[in-house]
Protein backbone atom coordinates (compact mmCIF):
# COMPACT_ATOMS: atom_id res chain seq x y z
CA UNK A 1 0.00 0.00 0.00
CA UNK A 2 1.19 3.32 -0.95
CA UNK A 3 -0.91 5.49 0.93
CA UNK A 4 -3.27 4.20 3.51
CA UNK A 5 -5.05 7.00 5.71
CA UNK A 6 -6.73 5.72 8.95
CA UNK A 7 -9.41 7.82 10.74
CA UNK A 8 -8.31 10.97 10.03
CA UNK A 9 -10.07 13.65 12.12
CA UNK A 10 -9.71 17.21 11.57
CA UNK A 11 -11.85 20.10 13.16
CA UNK A 12 -11.39 23.82 12.97
CA UNK A 13 -12.01 25.55 16.11
CA UNK A 14 -14.77 22.93 17.38
CA UNK A 15 -16.67 22.33 13.45
CA UNK A 16 -15.97 18.82 12.45
CA UNK A 17 -14.54 19.27 9.11
CA UNK A 18 -13.21 15.59 8.63
CA UNK A 19 -14.55 12.74 10.99
CA UNK A 20 -12.47 9.66 10.61
CA UNK A 21 -11.40 9.42 6.92
CA UNK A 22 -9.51 5.95 5.71
CA UNK A 23 -8.64 5.60 2.80
CA UNK A 24 -5.98 3.71 0.88
CA UNK A 25 -4.07 3.86 -2.48
CA UNK A 26 -1.79 1.09 -3.88
CA UNK A 27 0.86 1.83 -6.48
CA UNK A 28 -0.39 2.23 -10.09
CA UNK A 29 -3.96 3.26 -8.91
CA UNK A 30 -5.71 6.54 -9.80
CA UNK A 31 -7.88 6.55 -7.15
CA UNK A 32 -10.41 9.46 -6.79
CA UNK A 33 -12.02 11.37 -3.79
CA UNK A 34 -15.55 12.96 -4.97
CA UNK A 35 -17.70 15.01 -3.37
CA UNK A 36 -19.73 18.85 -3.43
CA UNK A 37 -18.46 21.75 -2.25
CA UNK A 38 -17.92 22.02 1.06
CA UNK A 39 -17.67 18.13 1.73
CA UNK A 40 -13.84 18.62 2.41
CA UNK A 41 -12.15 17.70 -0.15
CA UNK A 42 -9.01 20.39 0.18
CA UNK A 43 -9.22 19.92 4.08
CA UNK A 44 -8.40 16.67 3.52
CA UNK A 45 -5.41 16.96 1.16
CA UNK A 46 -4.36 19.49 3.62
CA UNK A 47 -4.06 17.48 6.06
CA UNK A 48 -2.48 14.52 4.76
CA UNK A 49 0.13 16.73 3.02
CA UNK A 50 1.03 18.54 6.33
CA UNK A 51 -0.57 21.82 5.77
CA UNK A 52 -3.26 21.40 8.64
CA UNK A 53 -0.58 21.02 11.06
CA UNK A 54 0.92 24.14 9.70
CA UNK A 55 -2.11 25.84 10.00
CA UNK A 56 -2.44 24.54 13.31
CA UNK A 57 0.96 25.50 14.19
CA UNK A 58 0.69 28.96 12.47
CA UNK A 59 -2.71 30.60 13.45
CA UNK A 60 -2.53 28.85 16.84
CA UNK A 61 -3.97 31.47 19.10
CA UNK A 62 -5.43 33.90 16.19
CA UNK A 63 -8.83 33.95 15.79
CA UNK A 64 -9.05 31.31 13.68
CA UNK A 65 -9.61 29.26 17.08
CA UNK A 66 -7.90 25.42 18.15
CA UNK A 67 -7.24 23.23 14.82
CA UNK A 68 -7.63 19.53 16.21
CA UNK A 69 -6.45 16.61 14.00
CA UNK A 70 -6.03 13.11 14.98
CA UNK A 71 -5.90 9.84 12.84
CA UNK A 72 -2.76 8.42 10.91
CA UNK A 73 -1.57 8.80 7.98
CA UNK A 74 0.92 6.05 6.30
CA UNK A 75 3.22 6.61 3.12
CA UNK A 76 4.99 3.50 1.74
CA UNK A 77 4.46 2.19 4.70
CA UNK A 78 6.08 5.10 7.43
CA UNK A 79 3.85 6.97 9.50
CA UNK A 80 4.11 10.64 7.92
CA UNK A 81 1.58 12.45 10.19
CA UNK A 82 2.93 14.80 12.38
CA UNK A 83 6.24 15.40 9.93
CA UNK A 84 5.64 19.15 8.69
CA UNK A 85 4.91 19.73 4.77
CA UNK A 86 8.18 20.27 3.04
CA UNK A 87 9.07 16.67 4.89
CA UNK A 88 6.41 15.05 3.06
CA UNK A 89 6.90 16.44 -0.24
CA UNK A 90 10.71 15.34 0.08
CA UNK A 91 9.09 11.54 0.42
CA UNK A 92 7.28 11.64 -2.48
CA UNK A 93 4.06 12.83 -2.29
CA UNK A 94 2.95 15.58 -4.29
CA UNK A 95 0.44 18.28 -4.14
CA UNK A 96 -1.05 19.89 -6.99
CA UNK A 97 -3.44 22.64 -4.79
CA UNK A 98 -6.58 23.42 -5.79
CA UNK A 99 -7.07 26.72 -8.41
CA UNK A 100 -3.72 26.46 -10.23
CA UNK A 101 -1.64 28.79 -8.90
CA UNK A 102 1.80 28.45 -11.12
CA UNK A 103 3.96 31.15 -9.76
CA UNK A 104 2.47 34.03 -12.53
CA UNK A 105 5.69 36.15 -12.69
CA UNK A 106 7.99 33.48 -14.29
CA UNK A 107 7.88 31.82 -17.78
CA UNK A 108 6.27 27.73 -18.30
CA UNK A 109 9.87 26.78 -17.84
CA UNK A 110 10.98 28.77 -15.31
CA UNK A 111 8.09 27.11 -13.68
CA UNK A 112 8.86 23.51 -14.56
CA UNK A 113 12.13 24.03 -13.47
CA UNK A 114 10.90 25.79 -9.81
CA UNK A 115 9.13 22.15 -10.01
CA UNK A 116 12.28 20.06 -10.34
CA UNK A 117 14.54 22.19 -7.46
CA UNK A 118 14.64 19.04 -5.51
CA UNK A 119 16.01 17.29 -8.44
CA UNK A 120 20.01 17.07 -8.63
CA UNK A 121 20.29 15.26 -11.35
CA UNK A 122 20.22 17.37 -14.69
CA UNK A 123 19.91 14.54 -16.96
CA UNK A 124 16.74 12.99 -15.37
CA UNK A 125 15.32 16.63 -15.41
CA UNK A 126 16.05 16.90 -18.64
CA UNK A 127 14.15 13.50 -19.03
CA UNK A 128 11.09 14.63 -17.33
CA UNK A 129 11.23 17.65 -18.70
CA UNK A 130 10.72 15.75 -22.56
CA UNK A 131 8.08 14.08 -21.03
CA UNK A 132 6.09 17.31 -19.76
CA UNK A 133 6.21 18.55 -23.45
CA UNK A 134 5.34 15.41 -25.14
CA UNK A 135 2.18 14.81 -22.59
CA UNK A 136 1.24 18.82 -23.05
CA UNK A 137 2.99 19.80 -26.54
CA UNK A 138 0.96 23.47 -25.55
CA UNK A 139 3.20 23.84 -22.50
CA UNK A 140 6.43 23.37 -24.96
CA UNK A 141 5.10 25.94 -27.89
CA UNK A 142 4.70 29.02 -24.71
CA UNK A 143 7.83 27.57 -22.63
CA UNK A 144 8.86 31.71 -22.82
CA UNK A 145 5.45 33.13 -22.18
CA UNK A 146 5.00 34.49 -18.27
CA UNK A 147 2.87 31.47 -16.95
CA UNK A 148 0.25 34.59 -15.92
CA UNK A 149 -1.03 34.91 -19.53
CA UNK A 150 -1.62 31.36 -20.05
CA UNK A 151 -5.18 30.22 -20.10
CA UNK A 152 -7.35 28.92 -17.37
CA UNK A 153 -6.36 25.29 -18.70
CA UNK A 154 -3.06 25.71 -19.64
CA UNK A 155 -2.60 27.00 -15.97
CA UNK A 156 -3.70 24.01 -14.54
CA UNK A 157 -1.52 21.43 -17.50
CA UNK A 158 1.10 23.54 -15.54
CA UNK A 159 0.60 23.31 -12.22
CA UNK A 160 0.04 19.77 -12.74
CA UNK A 161 3.46 19.43 -14.79
CA UNK A 162 5.57 21.00 -12.43
CA UNK A 163 3.96 18.95 -9.47
CA UNK A 164 5.40 15.88 -12.16
CA UNK A 165 8.57 17.54 -12.32
CA UNK A 166 9.19 16.95 -8.51
CA UNK A 167 9.15 13.15 -9.42
CA UNK A 168 6.34 12.49 -7.25
CA UNK A 169 5.48 8.30 -6.47
CA UNK A 170 1.97 9.92 -5.53
CA UNK A 171 0.29 12.82 -7.13
CA UNK A 172 -2.24 14.55 -4.98
CA UNK A 173 -4.51 16.71 -7.48
CA UNK A 174 -7.08 18.84 -6.04
CA UNK A 175 -10.18 20.11 -8.42
CA UNK A 176 -8.18 20.50 -11.86
CA UNK A 177 -11.12 20.80 -13.27
CA UNK A 178 -12.60 23.98 -11.07
CA UNK A 179 -13.45 27.02 -13.92
CA UNK A 180 -12.84 25.31 -16.99
CA UNK A 181 -14.92 24.80 -19.55
CA UNK A 182 -16.15 21.47 -20.55
CA UNK A 183 -14.06 20.99 -23.67
CA UNK A 184 -10.85 21.60 -21.85
CA UNK A 185 -11.91 20.02 -18.86
CA UNK A 186 -12.12 16.84 -20.96
CA UNK A 187 -8.64 17.56 -22.45
CA UNK A 188 -6.94 18.19 -19.35
CA UNK A 189 -8.75 14.70 -17.66
CA UNK A 190 -7.27 13.00 -21.05
CA UNK A 191 -3.62 14.24 -19.81
CA UNK A 192 -3.94 13.10 -16.29
CA UNK A 193 -5.55 9.53 -17.81
CA UNK A 194 -2.21 9.43 -19.96
CA UNK A 195 0.30 10.49 -17.05
CA UNK A 196 -1.22 6.98 -14.81
CA UNK A 197 -0.73 5.26 -18.26
CA UNK A 198 2.99 6.46 -17.43
CA UNK A 199 2.77 4.69 -13.92
CA UNK A 200 2.28 7.20 -12.17
CA UNK A 201 -0.39 6.99 -9.22
CA UNK A 202 -2.77 9.72 -8.78
CA UNK A 203 -5.47 10.67 -6.15
CA UNK A 204 -7.48 13.04 -8.10
CA UNK A 205 -9.79 15.08 -5.39
CA UNK A 206 -12.91 15.94 -7.61
CA UNK A 207 -16.63 17.69 -7.68
CA UNK A 208 -17.12 16.46 -11.23
CA UNK A 209 -18.18 13.17 -10.61
CA UNK A 210 -18.55 11.63 -14.43
CA UNK A 211 -14.97 13.07 -15.42
CA UNK A 212 -13.07 11.30 -12.44
CA UNK A 213 -15.40 8.34 -12.27
CA UNK A 214 -14.42 7.66 -16.24
CA UNK A 215 -10.66 7.40 -15.72
CA UNK A 216 -10.49 6.31 -11.93
CA UNK A 217 -9.42 2.66 -10.91
CA UNK A 218 -11.56 3.41 -7.40
CA UNK A 219 -13.06 6.00 -5.65
CA UNK A 220 -14.91 7.04 -2.31
CA UNK A 221 -17.38 9.52 -2.28
CA UNK A 222 -17.22 12.27 0.29
CA UNK A 223 -20.01 13.99 2.21
CA UNK A 224 -20.20 16.33 4.72
CA UNK A 225 -16.82 15.01 6.27
CA UNK A 226 -17.37 11.71 5.84
CA UNK A 227 -17.04 8.92 3.62
CA UNK A 228 -20.30 7.46 2.54
CA UNK A 229 -19.37 5.54 -0.25
CA UNK A 230 -16.23 3.90 -1.71
CA UNK A 231 -15.71 1.19 -4.71
CA UNK A 232 -15.44 0.83 -8.27
CA UNK A 233 -17.33 3.55 -10.78
CA UNK A 234 -19.68 1.26 -12.34
CA UNK A 235 -20.79 -0.29 -9.09
CA UNK A 236 -21.53 3.32 -7.37
CA UNK A 237 -23.73 4.57 -10.51
CA UNK A 238 -25.32 1.32 -10.21
CA UNK A 239 -26.46 1.95 -6.54
CA UNK A 240 -29.61 3.89 -6.62
CA UNK A 241 -29.10 5.04 -3.21
CA UNK A 242 -25.63 6.06 -3.94
CA UNK A 243 -26.52 7.70 -7.23
CA UNK A 244 -29.33 9.51 -6.14
CA UNK A 245 -28.49 10.06 -2.40
CA UNK A 246 -24.66 11.28 -3.46
CA UNK A 247 -23.80 11.71 -7.01
CA UNK A 248 -26.41 13.53 -8.41
CA UNK A 249 -26.73 11.86 -11.16
N1 LIG B 1 -9.17 27.21 7.79
C1 LIG B 1 -10.45 26.91 8.00
N2 LIG B 1 -11.12 27.39 9.07
C2 LIG B 1 -12.41 27.07 9.29
N3 LIG B 1 -13.15 26.28 8.47
C3 LIG B 1 -12.55 25.79 7.40
C4 LIG B 1 -11.18 26.05 7.08
N4 LIG B 1 -10.87 25.41 5.93
C5 LIG B 1 -12.00 24.78 5.55
N5 LIG B 1 -13.01 25.00 6.42
C6 LIG B 1 -14.38 24.49 6.32
O1 LIG B 1 -14.30 23.10 6.07
C7 LIG B 1 -15.33 22.67 5.21
C8 LIG B 1 -14.71 21.88 4.07
O2 LIG B 1 -13.97 22.75 3.24
P1 LIG B 1 -13.08 22.22 2.05
O3 LIG B 1 -12.16 21.20 2.58
O4 LIG B 1 -12.49 23.40 1.38
O5 LIG B 1 -14.16 21.52 1.12
P2 LIG B 1 -14.11 21.16 -0.45
O6 LIG B 1 -12.71 21.21 -0.91
O7 LIG B 1 -14.73 19.80 -0.52
O8 LIG B 1 -14.98 22.17 -1.14
C9 LIG B 1 -16.08 23.91 4.77
O9 LIG B 1 -17.26 24.01 5.53
C10 LIG B 1 -15.12 25.03 5.12
O10 LIG B 1 -15.80 26.20 5.42
MG1 LIG C 1 -11.79 22.17 -2.44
Amino acid sequence: MLLAVEKLTVSYDKALILNEISLKVEEGELVSLVGPNGAGKTTFLRAITGLVKWDQEVLKGTRYGDILISGAVYFKGERIDGLNAPHIVKKGLGHCPERRRPFSEMTVLENLKAGAHLQRDREKMKKNLETVYSLFPILKEREKQVSATLSGGEQQMLAIARAFMSEPQLLCIDEPSIGLAPRVKQDLFGRIKELKELGLTILLVEQDVNLSFSLSDRNYILSHGRIVAEGYSQELINDDTVRKSYLGL
